[in-house]
């Protein structure tokens, strides 16, 4: 018998997939000030980085999706592969379902299986004690823990949570855990309020994860037996909008961007909004799913990786603290948001 948590796990994997191309970002309204005069040819790039001291050969990672059914097993395993083959970094989904039936495990410990050495981040909700939280870095010996904040979601989920005790538990994982900690959405970005109050809880690095992409709205609504709370779909920040709302606190935290990003070109715009780390579930998803070979992903991230080293030779930007300093301009839309933000 699959358990209602494992088919919820297949339905979010089809359901985003089915969702794909409906997902509309506002990465066009920001545009880079390009160079017609390189000082640096693609050799001489440098697109490490660096988070509360880990060290990242590529400043984009594979973030969270899945664990907890025999599918998603299967997806994860191929991630694991993909992740070791191109150095990226990878996140897996929430282990919640794994620290409540031991069965379940071994969809989530195969990415280490398979990739011993890279770096794997461990996933938990809010909701959860800060014991839980361990117990899921330690199923991975993971090298970072992922927290999701998701009231969106789990408020149109028809099954979810309708009380939240984030504040904490978070307070409680961030002193007790033995790994650094993400403060992550889910795709609906983050405002500069949230964010503060993360700060001031000792919170160092929130993955903003903003609109744009994946939409879980959507996906749970679909879920819903009378599909009622449509109105909720355009919800949110974009991830461009909570890079704004982030700027101002940005010194005293690390911001990763993720939600919506597709290209080295969103990557790269992400860089220059000031974050710190770039994160992508709903592209590699889908492409894991078209695909029909781990190494056609594989090309495709190595062919990312050279595509952001370009637009950084377009850019004047040998490093990513170069590429954080690289011109932009925002549309008229992006504009007044930021206006309206910065006076209010
Ligand atoms: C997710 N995401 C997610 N996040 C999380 O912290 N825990 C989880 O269990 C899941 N589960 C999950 C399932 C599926 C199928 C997808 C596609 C995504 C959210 C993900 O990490 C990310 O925050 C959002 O998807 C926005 O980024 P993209 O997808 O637009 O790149």
């Amino acid at each position: 018998m699959v358990s209602q948590q494992s088919h919820r796990k297949d339905e979010h994997l089809s359901l985003a997939e089915h969702f794909y191309s409906d997902n509309t970002n506002n990465f066009s309204g920001v545009r880079l000030i390009p160079t017609s005069l390189p000082k640096y040819g693609i050799k001489d790039i440098d697109i490490s980085t660096k988070l509360e001291q880990i060290n990242f050969k590529v400043p984009f990672y594979i973030n969270a999706i899945t664990g907890g059914s025999e599918q998603s097993q299967k997806i994860n395993a191929r991630i694991a592969n993909i992740a070791k083959q191109t150095g990226l970094a990878m996140s897996v989904g929430s282990q919640s379902i794994a620290i409540n039936d031991p069965d379940q495990v071994p969809s989530f410990t195969v990415v280490r299986d398979i990739n011993p050495e890279g770096i794997v981040m461990a996933n938990i909700g809010a909701n959860h004690n800060a014991a839980d939280a361990q117990k899921a870095v330690d199923m991975l010996h993971a090298d970072i823990l992922e927290v999701h904040i998701n009231p969106t979601q789990e408020l149109v989920m028809p099954e979810g949570d309708r009380e939240f005790h984030f504040i904490e538990n978070i307070k409680d994982m961030i002193v007790n855990v033995s790994v650094p900690v993400i403060v992550k959405e889910v795709g609906f970005g983050m405002s500069q309020q949230t964010m503060t109050e993360l700060a001031n809880l000792g919170v160092k690095t929130v993955d903003v994860s903003g609109s744009g992409g994946t939409n879980f709205a959507k996906i749970e609504n679909f879920r819903r037996p009378n599909k009622d709370m449509d109105y909720l779909s355009a919800w949110g920040l974009s991830t461009i909008e909570s890079l704004i709302e982030a700027a101002p606190i940005n010194l005293e935290m690390n911001v990763i961007a993720s939600g919506g990003v597709k290209t080295p070109l969103d990557i790269a715009k992400c860089f220059a909004l000031g974050a710190d780390l770039v994160g992508m579930s709903g592209q590699v998803l889908h492409l894991l799913l078209s695909n029909h070979d781990d190494q056609d992903v594989i090309d495709q991230i190595n062919d990312w990786i050279y595509g952001l080293k370009a637009i950084m030779v377009l850019t004047n930007s040998k490093t990513i603290s170069d590429l954080k300093k690289a011109d932009k301009i925002f549309d008229s839309e992006l504009l007044n948001f930021q206006n309206q933000r910065n006076s209010g």
